[in-house]
């Protein structure tokens, strides 16, 4: 899949077949992952691969909004070392963002699940809920978590709706960027 046709056609997909995923493809995934940049490459990241039916289905209802892991066969929890650099939740985004990416040209479809700065269903933090269900150290963090899974929905590519040329500026803020078809095709949006 060419790079630009993959942007395009990468949406967050919330609904998995019931189908297994190949462990080959899981460790293209997590190759892709493995090709992140990081700040200083310190890397400060790790993964938990989890196919477990019981504890997918115990981090669906870590919060409202993660109830993807509930038909997802797959997951892939990214867990952060602030301790290895100060710019880790940065790093570990782009991690994930590898991995959301990386599974389109694979055939399967992805959701990020925000797990940190979120409460659960009864108050609790999140993150406090999946670190237990993960058996994940105190001292790591498990910002997001990504649901995978063939796709049992369709989405359509994205087109020029997400173009908001309007945020973009030219040298300083405020001025607009070009005079073009683009920039005026995409008028910023009353309200
Ligand atoms: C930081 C971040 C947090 C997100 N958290 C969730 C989430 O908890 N649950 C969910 O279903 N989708 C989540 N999403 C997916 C967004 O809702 C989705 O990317 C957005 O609506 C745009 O749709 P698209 O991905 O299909 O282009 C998250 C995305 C990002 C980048």
């Amino acid at each position: 899949m060419e790079f630009f046709e993959l942007l395009r056609k990468r949406r967050s997909i919330r609904r998995f077949k019931d189908e297994k995923i190949p462990r080959k493809i899981v460790e293209l995934i997590l190759k892709a992952a493995f090709l992140s940049p990081s700040s200083h490459n310190r890397r400060p990241w790790y993964f938990i691969v989890i196919d477990d039916r019981e504890k997918l289905d115990l981090l669906s209802k870590a919060k409202p909004g993660a109830n993807p892991l509930a038909s997802a066969p797959l997951a892939i929890a990214i867990v952060g070392d602030p301790e290895k650099s100060d710019v880790w939740l940065e790093d570990c985004s782009i991690v994930a963002e590898h991995i959301h990416l990386a599974t389109f040209p694979v055939g399967l479809g992805s959701v990020w699940i925000q797990i940190m700065n979120r409460k659960s269903f009864d108050g609790r933090d999140a993150e406090e809920y999946v670190r237990e269900v993960l058996n994940v150290p105190k001292n790591l963090r498990v910002p997001f978590i990504i649901a995978i899974g063939f796709p049992a929905e369709e989405k359509k590519p994205h087109g020029k709706e997400v173009e908001e040329w309007w945020k973009v500026f030219h040298n300083e803020f405020g001025v607009a960027y070009g005079r073009g078809e683009e920039s005026r095709e995409s008028p910023r949006p009353k309200g």
